[in-house]
């Protein structure tokens, strides 16, 4: 069970560690400092239906109930230790897993923490906007429901760069309040996270895109051989599954009502469509090529001495690491990359030790398309002959083999003044943002009512009926 009685809950006997402890007491107060400068703006006051982890058991981990978010219970918790869990993969393979950082990897290990704990206050920062447009009162709760749990997800890093690297950590814990999002100064670490999330269907393609990409990186990391970071991620694994499902069914609702706009007028022009209020689905394949291929690049570059070392010494594994069956260790095995020769794309082989990157990428991407897949379904149950498609993966790319190249969503690859000649038929011009900006151009906050542009969804949150009072304004 997690101790609610102690200022940070959580479940790693923290009261038995004094010195810990009071760091973190200390590091509370700047947390605290961030949330009300840059968590989600005008919503302090507010009381928000929000799930809270009372324990990490499945019956425990999500407690529902109206919370202020400044007083919601950020605290540490790790999934159980399993004694005899061993690291699985790499030249350690067979040995204990590390309940301590071996000091060889120290360096390198703070720096894989501190690259994913930047994410979770990034995406905070990115989103703060957002309750002034709101759709919905449903939705507004689900947006503060995970910006309450990605400063969770800040905790977590943050507990284990106090723990287990002493000053230095402590000194990372400080830097990840002092960046910020798309800051020219002190930005945060990957692009991805100093993108503006300008409005709700970037924010939905952003949960549903790049909070995916968090789900694969934390998968990576829950095979770690340091056993305290696979706990970690283990259990924000459980509370990422949420912000996807609220990217994945946000743009499932947006395609059903226009959709349904479309049939029930009988429109198939864009401008026809929009002239109805709704987003046409042009705007929704540009927005969906934008976070796609933004999103891509956080996996970093096709071929990486660094992903070969991360997991040659064991420290992050592949997908499902333990259920892959290979020799989990890659010596003589290889695997294809892509890269652009002579204005065509040729895959080759390389060592799989420094694929990792791409495997990873590979594996996001079959995910990535199954979804895609189910929004057609919905395009499809309508009878819209329209089709949503993934771009090619070297399209928009800014890190890898495909980065200085220009490649069109087909996977042609062009001269830079070709397919700057398309561009803002692939992406979102400053003419969409503006449309679809212009919908949401106040917020919807009447229980159960709904923003002309996006479909109610099909149940409300723990059971609750559509009308329910997601968020009390006081
Ligand atoms: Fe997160
Ligand atoms: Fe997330």
């Amino acid at each position: 069970m997690i101790n609610y009685t102690e200022k940070i809950p959580n479940n790693v006997d923290l009261g038995r560690d004094r010195v810990l402890q009071r760091a973190l007491e200390h590091w509370q107060p700047a947390y605290m400092g961030w949330w009300y400068d840059m968590g989600p703006n005008e919503s302090h006051n507010y009381e928000v239906y929000l799930r809270t982890a009372t324990s990490v058991e499945p019956d425990g981990w999500a407690q529902f109930g109206y919370v202020k978010m400044p007083e919601y219970r950020w605290g540490i918790f790790l999934q159980p230790r399993d004694e005899k869990r061993e690291v699985n993969f790499g030249i350690h393979k067979g040995q204990a897993a590390w309940q301590e950082v071996p000091g060889e990897y120290r360096s390198t290990l703070r720096r894989v923490i501190v690259t994913q704990g930047d994410t979770e206050p990034a995406s905070v920062e990115q989103q703060r906007m957002l309750g002034s447009s709101c759709p919905s009162m449903y939705d507004l709760r689900n947006i503060f429901q995970v910006n309450v749990e990605e400063g969770r997800h800040l905790w977590a890093m943050v507990y284990l760069l106090h723990r287990y690297f002493g000053r230095d950590g402590r000194e990372e814990a400080e830097s990840l309040l002092a960046r910020r999002s798309g800051d020219a100064d002190n930005p945060r670490i990957l692009g991805a996270f100093n993108e503006p999330t300008p409005d709700w269907l970037a924010f939905y393609m952003f949960t549903f895109f790049t909070d995916r990409d968090g789900k694969f990186q934390l998968c990576a990391l829950a095979e770690s051989g340091f056993d305290p970071l696979a706990r970690t991620c283990r259990f924000m694994l459980t509370e990422e599954a949420h912000h996807m499902f609220v990217g994945e069914t946000g743009i499932g609702r947006i395609i059903q009502r226009t959709c349904e706009v479309m049939k029930e007028n009988k429109v198939e022009d864009p401008s026809d469509v929009r002239a109805l209020g709704v987003i046409d689905l042009p705007t929704i394949q540009k927005y969906l090529n934008f976070h796609y291929s933004v999103t891509l690049d956080l996996y970093g570059s096709d071929v990486s001495s660094n992903a070969a070392n991360y997991f040659t010494s064991g420290l992050k594994g592949r997908f499902r690491e333990t259920k892959l069956e290979d020799d989990h260790v890659l010596a003589d095995a290889e695997y294809p990359v892509s890269e652009v020769v002579g204005g065509k794309i040729l895959t080759k082989q390389v060592p799989a030790l420094t694929a990792l990157n791409e495997r990873l990428r590979d594996d996001y991407i079959e995910e990535i398309a199954d979804g895609v897949g189910r929004w057609q379904r919905v395009i499809d149950n309508v009878g819209i002959p329209f089709r949503l498609t993934l771009p090619h993966k070297g399209f928009h790319r800014a890190i890898g083999n495909f980065a200085g190249h220009f490649v069109s969503p087909d996977g042609e690859v062009l001269s830079e003044e070709a397919w700057k000649k398309h561009e803002f038929e692939w992406l979102p011009s400053s003419k969409d943002y503006a449309y679809v900006q212009s919908l949401m151009s106040g917020r919807v906050v009447e229980p159960g009512k709904f923003a002309n542009w996006i479909a109610p969804p099909a149940r409300g949150i723990n059971s609750q009926a559509l009308n329910f009072e997601y968020v009390r304004f006081n």
